[in-house]
């Protein structure tokens, strides 16, 4: 409890702390579970070893953006509530949070999502179009100042590293299958326990100064159809390893998979692929483990035909 109380205050008083300089805040990397033999994490630098100069002002309005990229909301390249350390938790610094220090080392690499080689800008881009849902499907240009800046943030915290795309704590827990086959019901039973107190009972988080302090999880502020987050089994991973915020690895695997089926159940932003039809989308793009184009466990509606 004690624990909870400090988390909630962290999370209250960071968008205040972040207006200025938030830049000097350090934040835990490790994971919440206990490593294996010979496993070790990248710790990326201080922030008092940060560059002069130009290279040192790109690197921290990279680390502004990412904390804060609702600073895009306006020109449209983000186009919902979300803020990149929603999802890549501490800055992108965590391990098992998908951090950029295990990201960044990784690229060029071919991804089967859009079929060619892709650099890290590509996959900056990626997260833009999708998970920021980025207006009329146009993430910033690869050239952009947003894309160099947050380039810049992504190569100083993996500084010192090796080049290796497969680093301990590189994207979330690796979760086994679920014994049961994942279920709506059990899942809306572990959100309304560990989950609504923050995200809320109907999934839309909590703002302060209509600044989300807690995340929607769906509806039209969330993640699109189309974001690695609404597959279950990248969702069940995430969760697994990073929620509760505070108590990663405290769910069994079962309750982070029937949770993940559970809000990645309910509508959100429309793919931005979609041909016009959830039927001839789901065909062309969803061969995978998520709910598109599936019946609603709540009304039988068709998940992505109401989507905003
Ligand atoms: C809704 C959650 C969410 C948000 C918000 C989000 N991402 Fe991601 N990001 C993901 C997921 C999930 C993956 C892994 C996706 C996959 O492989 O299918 C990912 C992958 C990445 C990767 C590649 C990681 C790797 O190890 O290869 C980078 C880089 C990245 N995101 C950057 C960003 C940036 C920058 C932002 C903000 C502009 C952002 N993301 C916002 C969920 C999110
Ligand atoms: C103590 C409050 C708290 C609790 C409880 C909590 N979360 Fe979160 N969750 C957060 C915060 C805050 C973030 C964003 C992290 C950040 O910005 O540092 C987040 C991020 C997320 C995200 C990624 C961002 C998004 O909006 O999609 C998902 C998914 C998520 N939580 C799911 C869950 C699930 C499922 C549970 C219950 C098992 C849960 N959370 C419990 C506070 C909480």
């Amino acid at each position: 409890m004690i624990m909870n109380r400090y988390i909630l205050y962290i999370v209250l008083l960071a968008p205040m702390v972040m207006a200025e300089d938030a830049y000097t805040e350090l934040h835990e990397i490790g994971s919440m579970r206990d490593l294996k033999d010979n496993e070790t994490h990248h710790q990326p630098q201080d922030w008092q070893s940060l560059p002069e100069g130009e290279l040192g002002e790109s690197i921290k309005r990279g680390y502004s953006l990412f904390m804060n990229t609702q600073q895009l909301h306006k020109s449209g390249k983000v186009n919902n509530g979300m803020n990149c350390t929603n999802c890549h938790i501490g800055g992108g610094q965590v391990a098992d949070a998908a951090p950029m220090w295990a990201a960044y080392v990784s690229y060029p690499a071919y991804r089967g999502k859009n079929k060619r080689v892709n650099t890290f800008g590509d996959r900056l881009q990626g997260c833009f179009l999708y998970s920021m849902n980025a207006k009329d499907g146009k993430p910033p240009e690869v050239l952009s100042q947003e894309i160099k800046d947050l380039n810049a943030y992504s190569y100083w915290v993996s500084f010192g590293g090796v080049v290796d795309n497969n680093l301990p704590g590189r994207g979330f827990a690796n979760i086994d299958k679920p014994k049961q086959e994942p279920d709506f019901a059990r899942g809306e039973e572990v959100y309304q326990k560990q989950c609504a107190v923050c995200h809320a009972e109907n999934g839309q988080g909590r703002q302060v100064a209509e600044r989300y302090v807690f995340p929607p999880l769906w509806g039209k502020d969330s993640y699109n159809w189309g974001a690695g987050m609404h597959r279950i089994n990248t969702a069940a991973a995430f969760i697994k390893a990073n929620m509760p915020l505070g108590q990663g690895y405290s769910l069994s695997d079962q309750d982070a998979w029937d949770v993940a089926l559970y809000i990645n159940s309910h509508e959100r932003p429309q793919e931005p692929r979609f041909k016009g039809n959830v039927e001839q989308t789901k065909e062309a793009f969803h061969q995978h483990n998520g709910t598109y184009g599936l019946p609603s466990p709540l009304d039988k509606h068709i998940l992505g035909s109401q989507a905003y």
